[in-house]
């Protein structure tokens, strides 16, 4: 299969386009090569640049969504082996160890060769992303692994720009502010954009100097470990970079409650995010930035682009088999377009092709069986509840965790599947009538992590995004991420941000030195 017949079936080389926003070399290069069962080379524990078994000696299974088969055995870590992998991130930074004493070009450099490594190993990582999650491969390719090698670019610049100021203070006094790493970082990430969420992760905190010891999620923790000995190629000194594999409650709890971890950021469910706080407070009070759930609005306005609205809150939705914290699943519409609108929304999910993500298709399986029960028991209840369904409603095929992109029509604010977040392919749409109206509705949502708007008109285009409590407000676009541009949630989305400038304070202690200066020379 060649790479524009590919793309003839895929979201338009527009679209991924701006979702990468090219930044990549490679885009123009050698076509994407996918490996249909690629070795697994990395399955155990990544402790101080090597890989080990758990204490334990336990394994666990991680699962191709697309056959339900077992990909391989994963060592399980636990609380022993986060110890033992603070241990190691604890060494690394002492002071006067290689990595504290490296120089800010260097660590620039290594950000960077990493980067180069990731770009070299391409189709392999892409392929086993694909694998692992069951996104389609060329989303993978050109997405995931695309922004993964731009987001650690940039951050790799950070490195030498980590600057602090000097401050007027009153008095005989030479007095500045100095930005120091935090420490041992903590970070527990989920399986939706696995490597890309380690790539946030790991960019802002190694450029700023701490170490890491990091949990993927149990169901994709195939590309965390791959990069991580990708790594140690790189040239990373020994224990800067740490990968603990495993479950939740054990070892993602024993990070988060870990009395020598100076932060912890996490990604995942607003359920855990309220959590972590607490771990991080009974133990030592780490420094927390979480990364939570959504349920975003896209308003669609009549004086927009009505044809371009369909196709963006179409993707706005279902990329990613709608497991997108920023999923746009509350999709309003204006009165006087609406019934058009849901003809035309439903004829688009009916021409989505879900299969093998390793062939010609828009989606491929939800990650797991949990998240497909999930997503079909909201199915279940929206239809009990009486919103219409226009097309999809169930499982597709009875092999992979695959779900027929759904359209619900005529949406209640108070109906459950208006107000939970669903991370499926199910899209909500609601009609409303006047602005003043919307704006109330739309923030009837405990989530504010995303919101977008369609429409030709600056002023009101202006007005919606400075009224929306969102962290990110799109205008005739949603989902467009870039390294440059804080990410992250008002209310119960999140706290802090990951990205440009925001995402690196999240990864500094800020110091005021304050030196007497003796006047017997002036
Ligand atoms: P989750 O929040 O349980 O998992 C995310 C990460 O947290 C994983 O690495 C997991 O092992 C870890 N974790 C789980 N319990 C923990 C604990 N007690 N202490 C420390 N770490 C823990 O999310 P899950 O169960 O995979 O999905 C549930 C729902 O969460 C999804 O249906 C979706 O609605 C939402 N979600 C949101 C994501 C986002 O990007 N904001 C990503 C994944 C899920
Ligand atoms: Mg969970």
């Amino acid at each position: 299969m060649s790479f524009c017949q590919h793309l003839t079936r895929l979201p338009s080389r527009n679209f991924l386009q701006h979702l990468t926003n090219v930044g990549c070399r490679s885009m123009s290069a050698a076509a994407p090569k996918a490996i249909q069962n690629p070795d697994i080379k990395c399955a155990k524990i990544f402790i101080n640049n090597e890989f080990v078994d758990a204490v334990s000696g336990k394994t666990f299974q991680t699962i191709d969504p697309a056959t339900e088969q077992v990909i391989c055995e994963v060592a399980e870590g636990d609380k022993a082996d986060v110890d033992k992998a603070v241990q190691a991130a604890k060494e690394a930074f002492r002071l006067g160890s290689p990595w504290r004493r490296m120089d800010a070009t260097t660590k620039q450099d290594l950000m960077i060769k990493l980067a180069d490594l990731i770009e070299r190993d391409r189709d392999y990582i892409a392929s086993l992303e694909t694998k692992d999650n069951g996104k389609p491969f060329l989303i993978s390719h050109m997405v995931d692994v695309g922004l993964t090698i731009k987001c650690l670019r940039y951050h790799a610049g950070w490195a030498t720009k980590n600057m602090g100021q000097v401050v007027p203070m009153d008095g005989d006094f030479f007095s500045y502010i100095r930005k120091e790493p935090v420490g041992v970082c903590g970070q527990i990430i989920p399986w939706n954009f696995p490597m890309l969420m380690q790539a946030w992760k790991l960019g802002p905190a190694l450029a700023m100097g701490n170490t890491v010891v990091m949990k993927p999620a149990e169901q994709t923790p195939l590309t965390a470990l791959y990069i991580a000995q990708l790594a140690a190629e790189a040239g990373y000194p020994p224990g800067v970079i740490n990968v603990v594999p495993g479950f939740g409650p054990t070892a993602g709890a024993a990070i988060a409650e870990h009395m020598e971890v100076d932060k912890v950021a996490f990604t995942g469910s607003t359920e855990i995010g309220q959590l972590i706080p607490q771990m991080a407070a009974r133990s030592n009070l780490k420094r927390v930035t979480l990364e939570l759930g959504g349920k975003s609005p896209q308003i669609v306005f009549s004086d927009s682009d009505v044809e371009a609205a369909i196709d963006n809150t179409h993707l706005g939705l279902f990329f990613n088999q709608g497991q997108c914290c920023t999923a746009g699943s509350r999709i309003f519409v204006e009165e006087n377009i609406y019934n058009d609108f849901v003809e035309a929304a439903t004829e688009k999910a009916k021409k989505r092709k879900v299969g093998d993500p390793f062939t010609n298709v828009d989606q491929g399986p939800q990650v797991d069986k949990d998240q497909m029960t999930k997503i079909l028991e909201l199915i279940n209840i929206g239809k009990k509840e009486g919103a219409k369904m226009t097309v999809g409603g169930g499982r597709v095929g009875d092999k992979g965790y695959f779900i027929a992109p759904t359209v619900f029509a005529d949406v209640q604010d108070n109906m459950t599947i208006a107000k939970e977040e669903i991370f499926g392919p199910v899209m909500q749409i609601l009609k409303f009538k006047s602005d003043e109206e919307l704006i109330a509705r739309a923030h009837d949502t405990v989530y504010g992590l995303a919101a977008s708007v369609y429409t030709k008109d600056v002023d009101r285009a202006i007005t919606m995004a400075n009224s929306l409590r969102a962290g990110t407000v799109w205008v005739n676009c949603h989902n467009v991420f870039d390294t440059t541009m804080p990410f992250g949630g008002y209310k119960m989305s999140g706290q802090g941000r990951e990205l440009g400038p925001y995402g690196i304070e999240a990864y500094t202690e800020v110091k005021s030195v304050i030196m007497r200066i003796s006047q017997k020379n002036a």
